[in-house]
């Protein structure tokens, strides 16, 4: 299987590594990140490139951009993994339709295109006979869209609880679990490269909510955007918040919520017991999904991470692989 790869960041860099370190059976034919780019019909070695990335910060020709990546390399699937942009979903957006149109299949990571476009981009990738795959957009490493399509097939979702952006996750357990500050839990965790390039997408709760909405419309359909979510992120939060919801035996989580036969989609720091399965610690994502036949279960799984997420990647390509695509 031939893929191309757009972006690399944290997530494309992981990506790479795992198709250097395992026997896929995926090769890379064109690779670019936002100033330079590669295109080899016969293959790219993914180590050489993570190797060039890092000395020079180029993948390669800054003569070459993503948008050639796009059109002219020869490959089976798409991989977007560009930063998101929440408002209008761009350079991604861009990229995933172009690929469509040319009849190759998407998985991506980047949120904002699913958010915003979702319909219409499911809607091109069928009429082309192609899939568009994003279970790296929610929960990270937890394979949320695959359970939901194959596992609970059948099922009626009620109800979505969820913990669903890890740096927030992360930073609420170093500021209760170790005392530290508010700015510096953040600077960790960017460091850690578990933040989005524009760090107050995740303070602010707009990372959760997009991935309320992503998870919204993939299940039901109902077309809610960002604006239809009541949000409130942590970065008002004091400590002694957290400290008076320890002497209660409680913490607090940023916890994103969807019920749709009450109309409620809501991302908010909420004090909950600290038995409650929903506290979990770090960068871990917990997704609490209530059903008419399975009743209630909770997945569990780190929400961050260069090959924490590129598990889910590689988990839609293989996917795709072996619904369409023969091993070369
Ligand atoms: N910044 C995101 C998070 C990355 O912390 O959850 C994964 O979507």
């Amino acid at each position: 299987m031939k893929i191309a790869l757009l972006g690399m960041g944290s997530v494309g860099r992981g990506v790479l590594e795992m198709i250097a370190a395992k026997d896929l059976g995926i090769t890379v034919t064109g690779i670019a990140d936002s100033k330079s780019g590669v295109i080899d019909p016969d293959g790219i070695n993914p180590a050489r490139i993570l190797k060039a990335k890092k000395k020079t910060g180029l993948c390669g020709n800054k003569k070459i951009s993503a948008a050639d990546v796009v059109s002219k390399a020869d490959y089976d699937a798409l991989v977007e993994v560009t930063p998101t942009n929440a408002t209008t979903g761009e350079p991604g957006l861009g990229y995933i339709r172009q690929a469509l149109k040319r009849k190759k299949h998407v998985v991506t990571s980047n949120k904002g295109p699913i958010a915003l476009a979702y319909k219409e981009l499911k809607t091109l990738a069928a009429k082309n006979g192609v899939e568009l795959r994003h279970e790296a957009t929610v929960g990270g490493a937890i394979p949320i869209f695959h359970t939901l399509e194959h596992g609970l097939a059948g099922n009626e979702i009620l109800a979505i609880f969820g913990v669903l952006n890890g740096t927030c996750n992360y930073i609420l357990t170093r500021m209760s679990d170790e005392g530290l500050t508010y700015e510096q839990a953040l600077l960790e965790a960017r460091e850690l490269g578990y933040a989005e390039a524009d760090p107050t997408y995740d303070v602010q709760g707009i990372d959760a909510a997009i991935k309320l909405v992503i998870l919204a419309n993939t299940i039901w359909g109902n077309g809610v955007s960002l604006k239809d979510v009541n949000r409130t992120g942590i970065d008002l939060l004091t400590p002694d918040a957290l400290r008076l919801a320890e002497e209660e035996d409680c913490t607090i989580r940023l916890i994103a919520e969807a019920i749709p036969k009450k109309g409620l989609l809501r991302v908010s720091p909420r004090i909950i017991e600290k038995n409650h399965p929903l506290v979990v610690d770090g960068t871990l994502n917990a997704i609490t999904l209530e059903t008419d036949m399975a009743k209630e279960i909770t997945l569990i799984g780190k929400g961050a991470g260069s090959l924490e997420t590129a598990s889910a990647i590689i988990g839609d390509l293989l996917f795709i692989r072996d619904r369409y695509v023969k091993r070369p």
